[in-house]
């Protein structure tokens, strides 16, 4: 016989759970979320750290020629200034590293200066930059040999007027920009511009000695989560010109994705903007935040639609389903539920794409959703329960009472992969929305 005191605790349940109006019903939410607002980006933190580095070099008295370039350092995070490698902050990024010799390419260079005459004294470049250096023969002034060996060596020739030949003599010369590779897992939204981001869903910025998108890839795809917002969904590089000093190269990181109607901070004071370009990390997950369904404005539901398939093990009724109603979305409109939407079965439903993720086989993926187990309150959510599958096999998910949390696993693509999300047990039913899978 139970105590009474588990009497009265059941008691209570039953009535708290009579009271509960399922989401299927437009029930009300146990608590309003917070409202949180993006933060946008901090121009003064990166002018005011943009003064504070020092990344001009040149090559060390006692180095070979042709040695191996070093990695690119990151000079600076969030305000703080470092002096460390992209791999060991984002030491779990696989973002392939481009770093290899390409044959003699189209070559473009145009004269910055001239050398002084042969008595007088001259001087090489410190800059900012700096790749490495070779000999060349010393028949001649042998410029043509030093513009043949910069065309081979990648990153030589991406910038303009960033000196990056050690000429045998202090003359300069530089080549118009040219395009970089769009990094692995990324596509091109604008660029380049003189223009930098002033854009919502910051997360913060690091600096680099080199105008490297890859660089900035790798640092955006290890970045923490931002507990609100989710992964960096986008970086935007660009070059910080110093009293017409090219001083360090910013990148950028946000978790909304922007575009160039946000690149409007030109700079400021000293600093001025230029080779601002925009970059967005592309998810295999087609409408992984629900807003492609669109049957109404204000409230419906559905268990399946184009992008997203809802199923009941049998004798279930509408066990996982996507719903329009702001109220109950992460963002947007719509989000999906696990769990009997109308309240008529404890059955788990199965939520799943309406096709295979087309991924790079054999390539490390991370799916990142929020999911919250929240509507019926912290006692009746207490066994609420989401699994993450891929193909077919647990790799993550969530249990337990929770607003809106990030939800993520680390999962490898096989080329065409199945994702699904199983659980909810009404009133323990759980909302997932903001879902994304990313290349790692
Ligand atoms: C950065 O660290 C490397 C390796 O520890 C060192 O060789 C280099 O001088 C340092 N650079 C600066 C600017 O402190
Ligand atoms: C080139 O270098 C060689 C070896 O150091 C030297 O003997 C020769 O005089 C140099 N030629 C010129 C034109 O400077
Ligand atoms: C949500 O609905 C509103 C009103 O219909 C619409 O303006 C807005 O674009 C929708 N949001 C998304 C993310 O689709």
């Amino acid at each position: 016989m139970p105590s009474p005191r588990r009497l009265l605790a059941l008691a209570a349940l039953l009535v708290s759970t009579a009271a509960i109006i399922p989401p299927g019903h437009q029930g009300p939410l146990n608590q309003p979320p917070p409202a949180v607002t993006a933060p946008t980006t901090d121009n003064d933190a990166i002018a005011q750290t943009a003064t504070q580095v020092n990344q001009k070099t040149a090559p060390p008295v006692d180095t070979p020629p042709n040695a191996v370039i070093p990695p690119v350092s990151v000079t600076a995070i969030d305000g703080t200034v470092t002096n460390t490698t992209v791999s060991d902050v984002a030491p779990n990024s696989n973002s392939k590293r481009r770093r290899r010799r390409f044959g003699k390419r189209q070559s473009g260079f145009e004269k910055i200066f001239d050398g002084l005459a042969a008595d007088q004294h001259d001087a090489s470049i410190e800059g900012t930059a700096y790749l490495t250096y070779t000999v060349v023969s010393n028949a001649t002034y042998n410029v043509q040999d030093c513009l043949d060996w910069c065309t081979t060596i990648q990153g030589c020739e991406q910038t303009s007027a960033d000196n990056r030949l050690t000429l045998k003599a202090a003359d300069g010369e530089s080549t118009a920009s040219l395009t970089p590779d769009t990094p692995d897992g990324y596509e091109l939204v604008f660029g380049p511009t003189d223009g930098a981001n002033n854009a919502p869903g910051y997360m913060g910025f690091s600096f680099i000695d080199q105008y490297d998108v890859d660089a900035c890839a790798q640092l955006c795809n290890g970045r923490g989560a931002d507990p609100n917002g989710g992964g960096c969904a986008y970086f935007n590089i660009w070059r910080a010109v110093v009293n017409g000093v090219p001083t360090t190269y910013t990148c950028s990181m946000y978790y909304l994705v922007a575009d160039e109607s946000t690149a409007v901070n030109y700079g400021q004071g000293d600093l001025v903007v230029t080779l601002s370009r925009g970059y967005a990390r592309k998810s295999a997950l087609i409408d992984g935040g629900f807003e492609g369904y669109t049957a109404c404005d204000t409230f419906c539901l559905t268990a399946s639609y184009a992008n997203w398939i809802g199923t009941s093990p049998s004798g279930g009724d509408t066990d996982a389903s996507i719903i329009y109603f702001p109220a109950y979305a992460h963002t947007g409109n719509v989000s999906a539920l696990l769990g009997a939407a109308f309240g008529d079965d404890a059955d788990a439903g199965t939520l799943t794409p309406a096709q295979p993720l087309q991924t790079d086989s054999g390539a490390n993926y991370v799916v990142q959703c929020f999911m919250a187990s929240a509507f019926s309150g912290p006692q009746i959510e207490a066994t609420a329960k989401v699994d993450i599958l891929w193909n077919g096999v647990r790799v993550g998910g969530t249990s337990g009472y929770t607003e809106y949390t990030f939800v993520q696993a680390s999962v490898v693509g096989t080329g065409s992969d199945k994702l699904s999300f199983v659980g909810g047990a009404a009133p323990a039913w759980t909302f997932i929305d903001d879902c994304k899978v990313y290349k790692a």
